[in-house]
């Protein structure tokens, strides 16, 4: 990059510092001065997909050989930029196929390292280094020796690696399954997970000190999910509380199908509702994590169209033969048609779900809570006796690598 665009680089970098800062996801000035520090389109290939964290915002292909300013724009705004795409088979500039790795966007990255609350001389594992554009920023606030990453593409890793290089960092990087986590670095203060996670690896839970902190995208139903920071009680529970909507590209092993598909529609129950789906869309983290709890498995889309109709469509994540139910808002319809298949009924189950939310007072997601255990994972309502819905149990776990 020659000195003009370094400089240009720098500019950026600090509008983009100053404008999370404005819309209140930075407020910690440590993050501000390494997102200045860390000069971002080191991280970013020559082309991508760059998709804007403003709702409704399309993506579209950016590549530095085409228009080098445009590129820098959108390396320098708060879009996450996809790197990997179908595990490196697809085009990452393409759009197309399932995204498998990005540069995440600048606003979300900051509002996990906040959550993290990286303290002097704390020893951090990141999982899932991506383009290690994450691991420099930990690197910067926390020292190099005191970080270590691990990424399961080694294709992904090699890169990232000469990325932290030539960002000035070293940080420890491992290419193996971070969900095993990294018992030979243990204990650990603090844990930061860049990928989506329906069930949280009791590894990590393990290899964190009590009182440690683990932040991760919580996705239970493979799509839309929470901002979960758990703190560890002890090598095996951890409690933790939920802090706004994320979505992340899955662990690799957690992928579940999050496909809404209709089969066997000839054979559905039809019915119709007074209840307008947009109610149960729209209410909220509050109202989706009594759902999360008493619907286990249930995930859902949303579908808006630009006259107002409005679709709720769930399934059963990672079974895509499995029971579904769509709900459809018309403008101006006083009733409105549902129609759901299988041996669950996915629909009444999240009425049932939603009208005990109602009963509850329509709590919002801070009065919520998550125990997490060797047994299962338990949603909790004011305080963790009061639990809602049934423990979701533990999924079988990844083998331990040796220490
Ligand atoms: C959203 S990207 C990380 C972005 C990164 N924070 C950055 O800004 O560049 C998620 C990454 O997690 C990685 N990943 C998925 N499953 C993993 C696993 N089991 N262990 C380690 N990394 C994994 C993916 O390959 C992908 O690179």
């Amino acid at each position: 990059m020659d000195p003009v665009t370094a400089a240009s680089a720098a500019w950026r970098a600090r509008r983009l510092a100053g404008d999370l800062q404005r819309r209140g996801l930075l407020t910690d000035l440590r993050w501000a001065e390494a997102l200045r520090a860390v000069p971002r389109h080191l991280f970013v290939p020559q082309a991508g997909w760059a998709a804007s964290d403003t709702p409704g915002s399309a993506g579209r292909r950016i590549d530095a050989a085409v228009d080098p300013m445009s590129w820098q724009d959108a390396v320098y705004s708060d879009s996450s930029i996809v790197i990997q795409a179908d595990d490196g088979v697809g085009d990452p500039a393409s759009g197309q196929g399932l995204a498998t790795s990005s540069v995440s966007a600048p606003g979300v990255v900051v509002e996990f390292l906040e959550l993290l609350d990286v303290r002097p001389g704390d020893r951090i594992l990141e999982i899932g280094t991506g383009s290690g554009w994450t691991t420099a920023l930990l690197c910067h606030i926390a020292g190099d020796h005191q970080v270590t990453s691990i990424e399961v593409d080694p294709v992904l890793a090699a890169k990232a690696a000469a990325a932290i290089k030539a960002a000035g960092y070293a940080p420890r990087l491992i290419t193996g399954d971070g969900a095993a986590g990294d018992p030979g670095g243990a204990p650990y203060d603090r844990i930061h997970v860049t990928c989506g996670i329906a069930d949280i690896p009791r590894a990590w839970i393990a290899q964190a000190r009590p009182g440690g902190l683990i932040v991760l995208p919580w996705s239970p139903g493979g799509s839309t999910g929470h901002k979960l920071r758990l703190a560890v009680v002890d090598e095996s529970t951890a409690v933790g509380s939920f802090h706004g909507p994320a979505t992340y590209m899955m662990l690799r092993a957690q992928r579940r199908a999050a496909v809404w598909n209709p089969h066997h529609h000839s054979q559905a129950g039809t019915a119709t509702t007074r209840l307008d789906p947009r109610s149960i869309a729209g209410a909220g983290d509050g109202a989706c994590l009594a759902i999360t709890a008493q619907v286990p498995g249930v995930g859902w889309h949303t579908i808006r169209e630009q006259d107002g109709a409005t679709s709720l469509l769930l399934y059963e994540a990672g079974n895509p033969g499995g029971a579904w139910a769509a709900c459809d808002y018309e403008p101006g319809a006083a009733d409105f048609p549902v129609t759901q298949f299988g041996p669950r009924r996915l629909w009444d189950e999240v009425v049932a779900a939603y009208r005990s939310w109602l009963r509850s007072g329509s709590p919002g997601r801070q009065r919520y809570g998550i125990t997490v255990d060797a047994e299962s994972t338990r949603i909790w309502l004011d305080n963790p006796r009061n639990i809602i819905g049934e423990p979701l149990p533990l999924s079988p776990q990844p083998a331990q690598r040796g220490a």
